[in-house]
């Protein structure tokens, strides 16, 4: 049978993973599948903050430009993930991780350096950057990390998009989030931001909707959130995929019973389905594709079985109802 990038091909769907550039090369079997399945691919860790400019001034752009000339040398585009997020901040900037000792403007001219520095770093290389990650609660109240209180407001994010274009200019730039796959209070507010970023001209082209599900929460209305996005004039893009459910207390990820197993599946081949209903989904990118590998399990305790392939990286009864959805497509 075809990879998912190939039958993501034929109906014009580029099929993603997050990947963890140290295992590229070391781990055959996972550089093999990381090859042949996929034409995009997002760095899981490398391109965070904490991880290029560890000491003030001092970059690593190592397992960056690793996954990207892996990319090169496959035919995959990147997605550049993230540029500003309030999560995995440099010791130096926030050494507990929520306050600060810098002022407002010492941290905007830090912002507007590190947006800069990264996207040249990556100028040319990057199809979409996530150019703001997570800025809202799920209420649909700003979230109120360092740069919402260096700004007393969200005007970061515009400042952040602009930046980026200018040292960009041809990457598309994405919003993403979590929680916004549903209509409700947080996904009207990224609907509303967006609105007004566009109407002021502010350079977005893009939403990415995160799509971390769980079995025990019912499926959103992911296909009727994402055509409303989409008529704002931006294109959409599943960016973080992987559906947790419940299992067994001796085996993490082994779903708790076939119910929990069956309801996995439905929800993944909902996930592709609504993307390849709305034509402005450009892609859909599970976060990362084995199980042994996933963030879940270190998370919510007692779920797991999060991705497509198991802790053997062999593909689970999900990947072959991807591939199915792909080839119906
Ligand atoms: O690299 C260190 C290692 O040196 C250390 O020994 C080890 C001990 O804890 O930690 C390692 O860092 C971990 C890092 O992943 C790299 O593996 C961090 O503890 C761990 O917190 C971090 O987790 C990442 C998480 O973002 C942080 O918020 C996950 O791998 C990553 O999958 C996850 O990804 C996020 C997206 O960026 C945004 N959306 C949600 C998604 C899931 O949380």
């Amino acid at each position: 049978k075809d990879s998912l990038r190939e039958l993501g091909q034929k109906v014009g769907l580029r099929i993603g993973a997050a990947l963890n550039p140290d295992l590229l090369g070391t781990d055959a079997a996972y550089t093999k599948i990381a090859k042949q399945q996929f034409s995009t691919v997002t760095p899981e860790n490398v391109m965070k903050w904490e991880v290029v400019e560890p000491a003030k001034g001092t970059y690593d752009w190592s397992g960056g430009d690793k996954l990207v000339d892996f990319a090169h040398a496959n035919h995959q585009r990147v997605r550049g993930h993230n540029l500003v997020w309030h999560s995995q901040l440099p010791k130096w900037l926030t050494p507990d991780g929520f306050t600060t000792t810098y002022s407002s403007a010492q941290l905007k001219a830090i912002l507007k350096k590190h947006v800069q520095d990264e996207a040249r770093h990556f100028k040319g290389k990057i199809w979409q950057w996530d150019v703001v990650n997570e800025a809202f609660n799920d209420d649909g109240t700003p979230r109120e990390d360092i740069w919402y209180k260096a700004y007393g407001n969200l005007d970061y994010i515009a400042d952040a998009f602009t930046w980026a274009h200018q040292a960009d200019p041809k990457a598309l730039l994405f919003y993403n989030d979590y929680n916004i796959e549903f209509t409700g209070p947080k996904s009207n507010a990224v609907y509303s931001l967006v609105k007004k970023l566009k109407a002021r001209g502010v350079p977005i082209q893009g939403v990415g909707f995160q799509t971390h599900l769980d079995t025990q929460y019912p499926y959103p209305d992911l296909r009727a959130n994402l055509t409303r996005f989409a008529a704002l004039g931006v294109y959409v893009a599943e960016t973080e995929v992987d559906v947790r459910t419940f299992t067994k207390p001796d085996a993490m990820n082994t779903p708790v019973d076939g119910v929990h197993e069956s309801a996995q599946v439905a929800y993944w081949s909902r996930t592709i389905q609504d993307c390849l209903s709305v034509k402005a989904c450009i892609s859909y990118t599970p976060w990362g594709f084995g199980d042994a590998y996933s963030w879940v399990p270190g998370v919510f305790a007692g779920e797991g079985a999060a991705l497509l392939y198991d802790e053997q990286l062999q593909p689970k009864q999900a990947y072959t109802v991807i591939q199915q959805d792909l080839e119906l497509a």
